[in-house]
């Protein structure tokens, strides 16, 4: 037997449905969990609560036929003015007064960052490995593009400094791939006021000229005040982030109406590499091209992973890194037809 009022000791929110999928019975913690009052809860069709959702709806309507025993899905739903992904476990109730019970859930904000914090400190060893290992061939690098030259100048027949062109082009490739490897650490992090939207709109501004055919639109939060940041470091990383996005749109099997969203937000008691932050900025970039392939998903942070034609790889890395360095991170999810970057960064007081 379910005693209603033994529904509100419970932390989780628990939503029992009449057949016709309006709620009857809301427990306390579901006034917090949706940020409103139960008598506004009362009376609604449960699937309303959330964003508009065909499977969610799907096994709202089965659950309430008495169809399915449990299912779990994620499902976003807007507390005040946030949007939280939930855990919703739809189960259909036998021989009780109500046909369903939905139980729902924050997603435990802490694992998903934890996870990334986890990639990022793996990729800060691995950048470190490589500004090692850049630092080791720059030398002889230099000695081989001098050797060449030398070389050319002596050669008795022009027809081969074809040879020695390879050589030197492709010592000069190296060297400035080594130089970006190693650049990170060059400059010191140039505190100030910043103001996101200006950076957004420089980044679109740049992006539009390079990718014509790509729509790029704007959703930004009006309310966003200024914070301590490095404005050129996240100018490059929120440019590559959207870089990509417009070469995914653009490439070889290019996407029908292409089009990059930038969305800036504040979140709220954030979990960000270890430290609880009160608020934060997120940046979210998402485009409807194919989705980042999956055999790259675990590592297109790490340095050198690529999956493009030309692609160095540097360039997810370098902006996890110019994120990081504002104690941020940088996190994605993607779909075909959806996917999303987002840069999350801490908002320091100015
Ligand atoms: N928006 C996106 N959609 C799909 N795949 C992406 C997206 N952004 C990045 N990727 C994948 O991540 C890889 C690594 O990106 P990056 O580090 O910038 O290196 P590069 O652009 O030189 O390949 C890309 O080659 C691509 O396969
Ligand atoms: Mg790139």
């Amino acid at each position: 037997m379910i005693t209603v009022e033994a529904l509100d000791l419970l932390a989780t929110t628990v939503l029992l449905l009449n057949p016709a999928g309006r709620i009857e019975v809301a427990n306390a913690a579901s006034e917090d969990m949706f940020g409103r009052s139960r008598r506004h809860l009362l009376g609604q069709p449960a699937a309303a609560l959330f964003e508009r959702d065909a499977a969610l709806e799907q096994s709202f309507r089965q659950a309430c036929a008495g169809e399915m025993s449990d299912c779990r899905q994620f499902a976003m739903t807007r507390r005040g003015f946030d949007a939280i992904e939930v855990a919703v476990t739809s189960v259909a109730l036998v021989n009780k007064p109500w046909a369903a019970l939905i139980e729902v859930k924050d997603i435990e904000q802490r694992i998903i960052v934890d996870r990334t914090s986890r990639l990022v400190d793996e990729v800060e060893t691995q950048h470190e490995l490589l500004r090692n290992l850049a630092h080791e061939v720059k030398n002889p690098l230099g000695g081989l593009r001098g050797a060449a030259q030398l070389l050319e100048a002596e050669l008795p027949d022009p027809a081969l400094t074809e040879y020695t062109r390879v050589i030197i082009s492709e010592a000069d490739r190296l060297q400035a791939l080594v130089d970006r490897l190693a650049a990170p650490q060059r400059m010191p992090v140039q505190w100030q006021a910043v103001n996101i939207h200006e950076i957004c709109e420089r980044v679109c501004a740049l992006v539009r000229a390079e990718f014509r055919e790509v729509a790029i639109l704007r959703d930004y939060d009006a309310s966003m005040p200024e914070f301590r940041a490095d404005p050129s470091r996240l100018m490059q990383a929120l440019l590559n982030v959207v870089r990509n996005a417009a070469q995914m749109l653009t490439q070889a099997v290019a996407t029908r109406s292409p089009h990059i969203t930038i969305r800036t937000r504040i979140a709220r008691q954030v979990l960000l590499r270890h430290k609880q932050h009160r608020m934060a900025v997120v940046v979210a970039v998402i485009d409807n091209g194919p989705g980042v392939p999956d055999n790259l998903r675990d590592r297109i942070f790490h340095p050198l992973v690529t999956g493009r034609d030309g692609g160095t790889g540097l360039g997810l890395s370098l902006a996890q890194d110019f994120v990081q360095q504002h104690g941020g991170v940088i996190e994605f999810d993607s779909k075909p037809g959806h996917t999303e970057f987002r840069l999350m960064l801490p908002m320091e007081p100015l």
